[in-house]
């Protein structure tokens, strides 16, 4: 680190198909339930980080996608508190200049802040190892840590106060299960409404519902979805990760005030899903939504060119939204699908 004044490096998206949502301690970022996610391969989405430090610098500056944002704002700083108290001498008396290019939509709830910090945790190459790097990477967002490896992963919540034990690991490698692909559907790439960290905070404050499934139902959840990725079981898959994403946004809506991140587009996309794997009598693919009204569908290669057909042919790409909405209207008179 001492030589080097400038590094660029790529992080990839993770999407949690087992969520992450709330806090049960807000300083070490410890969640209060594990998750679990697919971690996409970089050369489709990711985020592209160049960083350097030097003391010439005035002040900490940030870009992303060539847009100068503000460096000011909590979480970064607490992030970059972390990197300094860690670096120690070496960087003293320097600012970071940090520039992220995003290959997909920023902050429309596709994990974008998750693949800028992970940059960051590639970046520095701690002495004190895995650990503390994750824990620097959570107090940029919290899921990042999901990000630092590839295949599918999960963020064990843990249960010590200190955080030690709250850690990522891999579940399974890249290697595992080639034939999953992800597809994405950008609904809107707009920057979302509330963001995860109020989102998350509201709820954790109002929400029963999420005080259920974080003690009740997520670690059974976590257990049967960590099996289903084992044995490549993507009936099993599919209806676990359908039926989290839905509980998430029951969560959502649970909390007050409610939070709606699904739009009718996304709304529709689930009637099509479901409609589509009724009608070829299995489960086909599955979809999943984070903090945004983009669809994430998980779906085994085979079946890419069907789901695609089936997508492009009732959300025909057009400027104008009501026209999807419109193109679903008689979704359930359907009686065949185009091959
Ligand atoms: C819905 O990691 O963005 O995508 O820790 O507050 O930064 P903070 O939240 P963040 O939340 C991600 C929430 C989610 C679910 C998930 O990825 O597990």
């Amino acid at each position: 680190m001492a030589d080097r004044k400038q590094a660029t490096c790529i992080a990839p998206v993770n999407i949690a198909v087992v969520k992450y949502w709330g806090k049960r301690d807000e300083n070490l970022i410890l969640p209060i339930n594990s998750s679990l996610s697919g971690t996409l391969s970089t050369d489709q989405m990711c985020a592209k980080t160049t960083i350097a430090i030097s003391k010439s610098f005035q002040r900490d500056r940030l870009w992303i996608n060539g847009k100068e944002q503000d460096a000011t704002g909590k979480r970064l700083q607490n992030c970059l508190r972390e990197v300094r108290s860690r670096c120690g001498s070496e960087i003293e008396g320097c600012h970071y200049h940090i520039c992220s290019v995003n290959n997909f939509p920023t902050a429309a709830g596709l994990a974008s802040s998750a693949a800028g910090y992970a940059c960051l945790g590639e970046y520095f190459e701690y002495k004190e190892g895995i650990t503390k790097i994750q824990f620097t990477i959570r107090q940029g967002s919290g899921s990042a840590c999901r990000s630092m490896y590839g295949g599918f992963v999960k963020w064990e919540m843990g249960n010590k106060s200190d955080g030690s034990d709250s850690i990522a690991v891999q579940v399974t490698p890249e290697s595992h299960w080639p034939e999953m692909e992800v597809l994405i559907l950008v609904v809107s790439d707009k920057k979302k409404g509330v963001s995860s960290t109020s989102g998350m905070q509201t709820s954790v404050k109002t929400s029963k519902l999420l005080k259920y499934r974080a003690e009740s139902l997520v670690p059974k959840l976590m257990t049967e979805m960590e099996t289903a990725i084992q044995q490549k079981n993507y009936q099993a898959f599919a209806e676990i990760t359908m039926k989290d994403s839905n509980q998430f946004h029951a969560v959502c809506l649970d909390t007050y005030p409610p939070i709606a991140y699904m739009n009718d587009i996304s709304h529709k996309i689930v009637q099509l899903i479901t409609h589509f794997n009724q009608y070829c009598g299995e489960y086909k693919a599955c979809y999943t939504f984070d903090a945004g009204p983009n669809a994430v569908l998980y779906v085994l290669a085979k079946d890419v060119p069907q789901i695609l057909s089936a997508v492009c042919h009732y959300f025909p790409c057009t400027e104008n939204h009501d026209s999807y909405i419109q193109g679903l209207s008689n979704y359930s008179d359907v009686k065949e699908f185009p091959k």
